[in-house]
């Protein structure tokens, strides 16, 4: 059995994880900064820095403990080097490096985008109890990894064999919802807030566009989030409250937020599983994944079973935003292949999914 720690601090959640041979959750630690962030709206980099070098060790310490492993039970430790916010990744990688060096472990860099992808190969104790472990994805597959950062429609035929097929030209699927979610007063995360202000919603009243919907493969998310832009304006802002008196608690507009925020949704969602749909068809897949905070979008996840024609498979809400269990299980595939990450492992916060073309990809793109 091969033993892995992965960190993860990209962003706002400082994470770390002990996974055996790239699939069986045997620990994992997330301490969110959400609180800290929710009264700027977004997250706020200096501080998402400061709060990773602050629970860093004791959230490792804690996966250790979890796992009931010493530092000598591990085969490796892998972290996220990329992409992300540059003083968040440097606290995960410096603390990566130290260990690895103290200990003797071979380091590993873990792409961020590889790494929500591969939380699609984890189960838990529970699933592993109950029912015996699912079977790992088979290649070829599709996988819509769907962030705060990124949208991008990948075929992946083989372990660390990707290719994008497309990408956002804009705004991200999860920087739309956080936006929108701005715009309709409903707080940060956007994602779940909007979702659940869609209940009970209708989603056919207002007509949002669907960009791009019918060319190729790539996203375009900031039309749409100025079409809702656009509709909010057009209701009158209620008017200040008289002096002295309480701050308003319901949005300042009196807006039908849940008429607004089912159609934005069904927006997001038709653009996304369409284009999943067609690359689907295309490149005559076996499954597609989910991944990313936003598969946890339960309308998108409907969905994509409903309207896709091969077998669908999503993490559980947990495991598609961030966390350190889905580093874990990317660097294990990478440690078997032998990749190594050196001392001058450097975090790189653009950095894309390596492309490459094998054989068998050939073979299925012609
Ligand atoms: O993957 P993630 O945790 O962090 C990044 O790598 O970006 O994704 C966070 C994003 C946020 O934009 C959040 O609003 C979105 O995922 N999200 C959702 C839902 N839960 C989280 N979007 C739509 N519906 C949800 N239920
Ligand atoms: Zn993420």
């Amino acid at each position: 059995m091969s033993l892995i720690l992965g960190l993860e601090t990209s962003c706002d959640e400082t994470a770390a994880a002990v996974v055996a041979d790239g699939r069986s959750i045997v620990s994992n630690v997330v301490a969110s900064q959400i609180e800290l962030h929710r009264c700027y709206g977004g997250v706020y980099p200096e501080m998402a820095s400061r709060q990773h070098v602050l629970d860093i060790t004791p959230v490792i310490a804690e996966s250790l403990a979890q796992a009931g492993t010493d530092w000598a039970g591990l085969d490796a430790i892998a972290v996220t080097s990329g992409p992300g916010l540059v003083g968040s990744l440097l606290v995960g990688v410096n603390a990566a490096k130290a260990i690895a060096w103290a200990k003797g472990l071979p380091l590993i860099g873990v792409n961020h985008l590889e790494a929500h992808l591969y939380a699609n190969w984890l189960y838990t104790p529970r699933q592993a109890t109950n029912g015996g472990p699912p079977p790992a994805p088979r290649f070829p597959l599709l996988c819509l990894i769907v962030s705060g950062g990124h949208s991008d429609l990948v075929l992946m035929t083989a372990h660390g064999q990707y290719r994008v097929l497309g990408r956002t030209v804009d705004d991200a699927a999860g920087e739309a919802f956080d936006k929108v979610a701005r715009l309709l007063e409903l707080g940060y995360p956007g994602g779940p807030a909007i979702q659940k202000a869609a209940e009970g919603g209708n989603p056919n009243r207002f007509d949002f566009p669907r960009a791009m919907l019918k060319d190729g493969y790539n996203f375009s998310f900031s039309g749409l989030k100025t079409a809702v832009l656009r509709i909010v304006q057009k209701y009158p802002a209620s008017p200040a409250p008289a002096a002295g008196a309480a701050p308003a608690r319901v949005p300042l507009r009196r807006l039908p937020i849940a008429d607004l925020a089912a159609s934005f949704q069904v927006a997001v969602v038709d653009v996304l599983v369409e284009k999943t749909r067609r690359a689907a068809g295309e490149f005559q897949v076996e499954e597609v994944l989910l991944a990313g905070g936003v598969a946890s979008n339960a309308l998108l996840r409907g969905q994509m079973v409903a309207r896709v024609p091969v077998p669908v498979r999503y993490p559980p809400p947990a495991l598609c935003t961030d966390n350190a269990a889905m580093v874990a299980a990317a660097g294990y595939f990478k440690h078997m292949a032998g990749e190594r990450a050196g001392w001058d492992l450097d975090v790189q916060p653009g950095m894309r999914l390596r492309c490459e073309l094998s054989t068998d990809e050939k073979r299925i793109i012609g």
